[in-house]
């Protein structure tokens, strides 16, 4: 199968953002919480308008997807944040009105985000610039183990190494196979805290994974 690595365009989020939902399965709490009902359409498009505001404004945003030359399909897409001059303001996620269908929802969604950033936010405010995040890496699963996702990491870790960053990113337990492979070593591993009224819910652990200066 051949490969290519490009940026998307915008009008190719309607078309990725259904497959990014479908590679995460429901199996990411802190994904169901912050980019909620993306196994549904409404939620999808939901989430398609909230990247693409991200992408505006913020210019430390950089996408790009791996396509299979032959078919023209989109196979897989990454989203990392490349921050060269000025450390991010540690905001907490937000969204338009009707993103959460209650408060409670957007309350757990916004503490499983607090504790998700906790290791990148003392990282960056620890370390020196550049350092670029990782944030979104999802391959479709019937072409998962074919090489996409280590294309999709290449694009990252080419440029880290052209500009001298170091890479960061909350690995999944299924990503950070992947992210070993292209130099990342685990920092700390632990489960997403959030306040007592929320402990029934599904748990996730993360791999906080920092990738080193090549300089
Ligand atoms: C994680 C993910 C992006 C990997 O993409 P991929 O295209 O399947 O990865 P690759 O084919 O490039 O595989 C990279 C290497 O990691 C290994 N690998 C991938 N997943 C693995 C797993 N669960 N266990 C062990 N090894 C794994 C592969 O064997 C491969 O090693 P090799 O090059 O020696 O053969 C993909 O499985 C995915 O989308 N998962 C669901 C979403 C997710 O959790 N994303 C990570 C968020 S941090």
């Amino acid at each position: 199968m051949p490969l290519a690595l490009g940026i998307p365009t915008d009008d190719e989020f309607q078309v990725f953002v259904p497959m990014m939902f479908e590679a995460m399965g429901g199996r990411s709490e802190f994904v169901n919480a912050v980019w909620p009902d993306g196994h549904t359409k409404e939620g999808q498009e939901m989430s398609v308008q909230r990247f693409l505001f991200l992408k505006q404004i913020d210019p430390s945003t950089r996408w790009s997807k791996v396509t299979d030359t032959d078919t023209g399909e989109i196979l897989g897409v990454a989203q990392w944040n490349v921050y060269e001059d000025a450390k991010p303001q540690e905001m907490i996620v937000d969204g338009p009105p009707g993103t959460w269908k209650n408060d409670d929802e957007k309350e757990f969604a916004q503490e499983i985000f607090k504790s998700f950033m906790e290791e990148r936010w003392k990282f960056i405010r620890e370390n020196d610039l550049p350092i670029i995040a990782l944030n979104i890496m999802t391959v479709a699963p019937k072409h998962q183990y074919q090489g996409v996702g280590t294309l999709l990491q290449k694009w990252g870790t080419d440029l880290a190494d052209k500009i001298g960053a170091t890479c960061i990113v909350e690995a999944t337990v299924e990503g950070r196979w992947l992210y070993e492979k292209g130099g990342f070593v685990v920092q700390r591993h632990h489960l997403l805290e959030v306040p007592q009224k929320f402990q029934g819910r599904q748990q996730q652990r993360i791999f906080f994974m920092t990738r080193p200066r090549r300089s």
